[in-house]
């Protein structure tokens, strides 16, 4: 086939542009082919470009070179159409499409490229799995969904920046080979070629420079910036990820948060979601105890209560107490088979021991009658305000000692039942959205295996001034200055006023078992730093991908990113990560082990 050149021709118009009034103009389209339809001496060409479809008309009499063209023009061929705009015949418009009155008849056509046959329809509805997606992601983003995210995406970040700006945070982009950062995850790590048996690692987050960033006096940072981290990937999280990172010097954590919810509010109105402000705030606590989560979906209004059995009752059934409760508004109607699914979900997720009430009319019924008295489920269904009509769950462990971690199994098991309940009775409302800032967390985590306590964000994060005096004695009760964004039961973003002083940092090492040789080893030159004048300060960092997703409404962030990695970390277009030449591996000083 003979290929046409451009030559200095320009675009006058996109395909979605053309509307009624640019009926009798002379124009000039380029984009893809995406239907040829051929009725002989007429052949129609859906012309596609990122802003839509234009019917395109080659017709023999009008232009017989034009209509030649068309014979051979395949799908995702990428033409040229010079011709005028018509009107179309009112039965023949095509209201499905912006574009959809008019068309333009053509009088050139410009064959700019050929195409292979596309693997799978270039249209916004596909069956096709999602690696061959993937495999062939510049012609998944070619469909007009995916241009529609990724231009989000684009308008998204320029918001960011502009609000960011307009508060007075600067951006400042900080290193991609460095030393290992404190989040928790693994770090993917870069061999030296220079310095041999040396490797820098990639930034789990900029965490350190933003702060090194405020002891310099940056005051107000930002940045929209790559994240590496080598954890277990899911739909919500990916190697590389993009935070919008915020550090700010003197810090009122009223004042960041309104800088946030601010920013949240601007994102959403860019798909038209009206947002309320301010946010409510739940502490770390009481999320867990009433929707056994640390990211609740508050979007319904489900809560467990943690209740005790009426004396007696407790050591006849010989689990832990207290119990949790949750009350299910207007489903006594619960099946059996539907209450035994439940229960083999708690089991699943490690609460032991399930069972329900049945509330109908003035009667209760329930399995515990037997075992305890109708007396005693009675009051248990008062304790939860059970009315007539509604069904209440009872968890807890086959236990009676009370430990820290079973307190924890026995929350997560609940906030699994109530999002299931959520589903199942669909109480969330579309249109929800529903932010919270979850705040106080515990500063420590108690690690069974490594028999010590970790940091529950990370351990720059500073604990409250009124806790100070147990850092020591009772570090299990420390409660951080630490808090969490979350947008409909997702971690959208996570920060912390972090420690200032040398003084308090050290006694955090020490309660993290982190010994001062191996402190300075990690983190020599941040402590130098520390001692150098640090103003009291804090951030967030939010999950930019995280936070288009549920804008774009899409359930992977995966579906968010131009050019994803599945869950196995692999970029199955350019196949990545692959093995390398034996020299490159020499000059690196490395060898692979078999
Ligand atoms: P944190 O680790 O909580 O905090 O991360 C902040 C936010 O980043 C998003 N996120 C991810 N998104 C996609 N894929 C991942 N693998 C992934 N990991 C995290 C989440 C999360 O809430 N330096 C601190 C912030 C601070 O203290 O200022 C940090 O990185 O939405």
């Amino acid at each position: 086939m003979k290929l046409d050149l451009l030559g200095d021709r320009q675009r006058t118009h996109f395909c979605g542009d053309l509307r009624q009034s640019h009926a009798g103009q002379t124009v000039f389209l380029a984009g893809w082919v995406a239907r040829r339809r051929d009725l002989g001496n007429l052949i129609f060409l859906d012309l596609r470009d990122h802003t839509g479809i234009t019917q395109v008309v080659c017709n023999r009499e009008v232009s017989p070179e034009a209509h030649d063209k068309a014979e051979e023009v395949r799908a995702e061929y990428v033409v040229g159409v010079e011709g005028e705009v018509v009107l179309r015949a009112p039965d023949t418009v095509n209201a499905q499409i912006p574009a959809g009155e008019v068309e333009v008849k053509a009088k050139t056509l410009l064959l700019l490229n050929e195409a292979k046959t596309p693997p799978f329809p270039i249209e916004d509805e596909i069956k096709t799995v999602e690696e061959t997606r993937l495999r062939y992601r510049y012609l998944d983003l070619r469909r007009g969904k995916m241009q529609k995210i990724i231009r989000l995406r684009h308008r998204a970040s320029l918001a960011v920046r502009e609000h960011m700006s307009a508060n007075g945070f600067i951006e400042v982009e900080t290193p991609f080979m460095t030393r290992s950062t404190p989040e928790g995850a693994r770090d993917f790590l870069v061999p030296s070629r220079i310095h041999h048996g040396h490797f820098y690692a990639l930034p789990q987050s900029p965490q350190l420079f933003k702060q090194l960033l405020m002891i310099a006096g940056c005051d107000r940072y930002f940045q929209i910036v790559r994240c590496f981290r080598d954890e277990d990937f899911r739909a919500d999280r990916q190697a590389e990820f993009t935070q919008i990172d915020i550090e700010m010097a003197f810090p009122q954590r009223d004042v960041l948060f309104d800088v946030i919810e601010q920013l949240m509010e601007k994102l959403f109105a860019l798909v038209d979601v009206k947002v309320d402000r301010p946010f409510p705030r739940l502490a770390y606590d009481t999320a867990m105890e009433k929707y056994g989560s640390d990211k609740p979906h508050l979007g319904f209004d489900l809560a467990w209560k943690r209740v005790n059995l009426p004396d007696g009752a407790g050591e006849k059934l010989h689990i832990m107490q207290p119990l949790k409760a949750l009350r299910v508004p207007g489903w006594e109607s619960a099946s059996r088979s539907q209450l035994d699914k439940l229960q083999d979900l708690a089991r699943a997720n490690l609460a032991d021991w399930f069972s329900y009430i049945k509330v109908s009319g003035n009667e209760i019924h329930s399995p515990l009658d037997k075992i305890i008295g109708g007396e005693a489920v009675r009051a248990l269904a008062n304790s939860v305000e059970a009315a007539a009509g509604d069904l209440v769950l009872l968890v807890s462990l086959k236990s009676s000692s009370v430990t820290r971690q079973a307190l924890q199994r026995l929350d997560a098991a609940s906030g699994e039942l109530r999002l299931e309940l959520a589903r199942r009775r669909e109480l969330i409302k579309p249109g929800t959205w529903s932010f919270l800032w979850v705040v106080d967390f515990p500063m420590f985590e108690y690690d069974e295996k490594e028999k010590r306590f970790g940091a529950m964000h990370h351990p720059f994060t500073s604990p409250r001034e009124e806790d100070l005096d147990k850092l020591e004695s009772d570090p299990a009760s420390l409660k951080a200055r630490a808090y969490d964004l979350v947008l409909n039961g997702s971690e959208i973003g996570g920060g912390s006023i972090r420690i200032h002083r040398q003084d308090i940092q050290k006694r955090v090492f020490d309660a993290l078992s982190l010994t001062p040789e191996k402190a300075r080893e990690r983190f020599g030159f941040f402590l130098d730093a520390l001692e150098s004048g640090t103003p009291p300060h804090g951030g967030i960092a939010l999950g930019f991908d995280r936070i288009i997703a549920l804008m774009a409404g899409e359930s992977s962030i995966r579906e968010v990113i131009a050019f994803p990695k599945t869950a196995s970390a692999v970029d199955l277009m350019c196949d990545a990560p692959a093995t390398v030449d034996p020299e490159q591996l020499e000059e690196l000083g490395l060898s692979i082990k078999n």
